[in-house]
C-alpha cells in the first residue's frame, strides 16, 4: 500500500499578494491540491511575519489579505486543510525541542541570514547588525511548521529549498538521538513562472516593481500604465521579444490571442494601446477572484470560522505528537 501523499506549504504574512504570486504560486498551488492522491495543508506562517516586520497592523492586515486571496482563487477549505500557525501553539514547542538538535553551525549557513551578514560586512557594519535571533533561526521555526504534522513533500521555490535540506537534517539528527519520530519531507523544487515586474526584472515587492490585482479596475489600469518600455513611436515595428510587457501578455492571453498581438507588434502597435489589451486580458482573468475577494472582506466571521474549523481539524495530530515528544526527551510525569 502506497502512503498518500501529504504536501505542506505555508505563506507568511507579511506582505499584499501581487500577480506574480497570482500565476507564480497561487494558481499553480490550488491545481496541484486538486490531485485525489494527495492530502494538502496549507496554512499562514504569521509567526514568519515577524521576523520581517515589527508593523503589527501589516501582519494582521496581510492575513486578510493572503487568506481571502487563496479562498477566491479557488482555494476549497474542504479538499485542503486551511489554518493559521499562531492556532496551533505546539508549532512552538516543537521549535524548541528542535532548536536543541538543531546545529549552530548549521544555520550559520542559512542563505537568507548570510545575505544579511554579507551586507552589514559591505557596510562596514558589526555583522550581527540588525540580526535577530527569529532571523538566525528561521529555518528551525520552519523545520517544526513542517515536522509538526509529518508532512512528506513540501512545494518551495528554489530559493527555500536550502530550509528544507535543514528541516532534514534537523530531523535526522533528532530520529538518531531519539527514535525514529520524524518523516524527512521532500522537497518538491518549483519551476517558478516567471513574471515580469513594472520594470522587467521579477516581480517582487522587494523591487517596487508589483501589480496588484486585489483592487478595482482603476488601480490595475494605473499600475500597467506604468509598465516600462523603450520609447518607439506608434506605427513604428516593434520586437516581442525581451519585451516585458509582451511577455505579461502572453501569461494571460490566449494563443490567438497572442497569435495576433505579435502581428500587432510587427505592424508597429503603440505602447498605449498594446497596454489597454494587456488590462483587458488582466481584468478578463481576476474580476471574477476580486469580486469574491471584496464579498470575503466585508464577512470577517466567514475567514474567523473557517480558521477555527482548520485548527480544530489539525491540532489534535499535533498535540499527540508533542505528547509522544516529551515522553521521548524525558519530559513527563513522574512515576
Ligand atoms: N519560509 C517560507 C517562505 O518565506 C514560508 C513558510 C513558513 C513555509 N513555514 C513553511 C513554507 C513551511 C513551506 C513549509 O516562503
Amino acid at each position: 500500500m502506497s502512503i498518500k501523499k501529504r504536501i505542506l506549504t505555508g505563506i507568511t504574512t507579511s506582505g499584499t499578494p501581487h500577480l506574480g504570486n497570482l500565476t507564480g504560486a497561487v494558481l499553480p498551488a490550488i491545481k496541484a491540491s486538486q490531485d485525489a492522491n494527495t492530502s494538502s495543508f496549507l496554512f499562514l506562517a504569521d509567526y514568519h511575519s515577524l521576523i520581517k516586520n515589527s508593523d503589527p497592523s501589516l501582519t494582521h492586515n496581510s492575513s486578510f489579505e493572503v487568506a481571502a486571496c487563496w479562498l477566491s482563487c479557488g482555494l476549497d477549505p474542504n479538499k485542503v486543510v486551511f489554518y493559521r500557525q499562531s492556532d496551533i501553539p505546539e508549532v512552538h514547542e516543537l521549535t524548541w525541542i528542535l532548536n536543541c538538535s538543531a546545529a549552530k553551525g548549521l544555520l550559520n549557513r542559512a542563505h537568507a541570514y548570510k545575505a544579511v551578514v554579507a551586507e552589514n560586512l559591505e557596510a562596514n557594519a558589526d555583522e550581527d547588525k540588525a540580526i535577530s535571533m527569529g532571523l538566525f533561526s528561521y529555518p528551525v521555526l520552519m523545520a517544526a511548521d513542517i515536522l509538526i504534522f509529518n508532512a512528506t513533500h513540501v512545494p518551495v521555490g528554489p530559493d527555500q529549498a536550502q530550509h528544507l535540506e535543514m528541516a532534514r537534517d534537523i530531523a535526522g539528527k533528532f530520529n538518531h538521538t531519539y527514535s525514529e519520530v520524524f518523516t524527512l519531507p521532500e522537497a518538491l523544487i518549483q519551476n517558478e513562472i516567471s513574471v515580469p515586474g513594472l520594470d522587467g526584472r521579477k516581480m517582487s515587492k522587494s523591487y517596487n516593481n508589483i501589480i496588484p490585482f486585489l483592487c478595482t479596475d482603476k488601480v490595475l489600469q494605473k499600475a500597467i500604465s506604468k509598465i516600462v518600455t523603450n520609447s518607439l513611436e506608434p506605427g513604428e515595428p516593434k520586437d516581442t521579444q525581451d519585451c516585458n510587457l509582451f511577455k505579461l501578455y502572453s501569461l494571460f492571453a490566449s494563443s490567438d490571442q497572442i497569435a495576433s498581438m505579435s502581428l500587432a507588434y510587427d505592424d508597429g502597435i503603440g505602447w498605449g494601446d498594446a497596454k489597454k489589451e494587456l488590462f483587458s486580458v488582466i481584468n478578463n482573468e481576476i474580476s471574477p477572484i476580486r469580486e469574491k475577494y471584496f464579498e470575503l472582506s466585508n464577512q470577517p466571521d466567514l475567514l474567523n470560522d473557517l480558521f477555527s474549523e482548520g485548527a480544530k481539524k489539525v491540532r489534535p495530530q499535533a498535540q499527540e505528537l508533542i505528547e509522544k515528544l516529551r515522553g521521548l526527551v524525558g519530559i513527563s510525569n513522574i512515576v
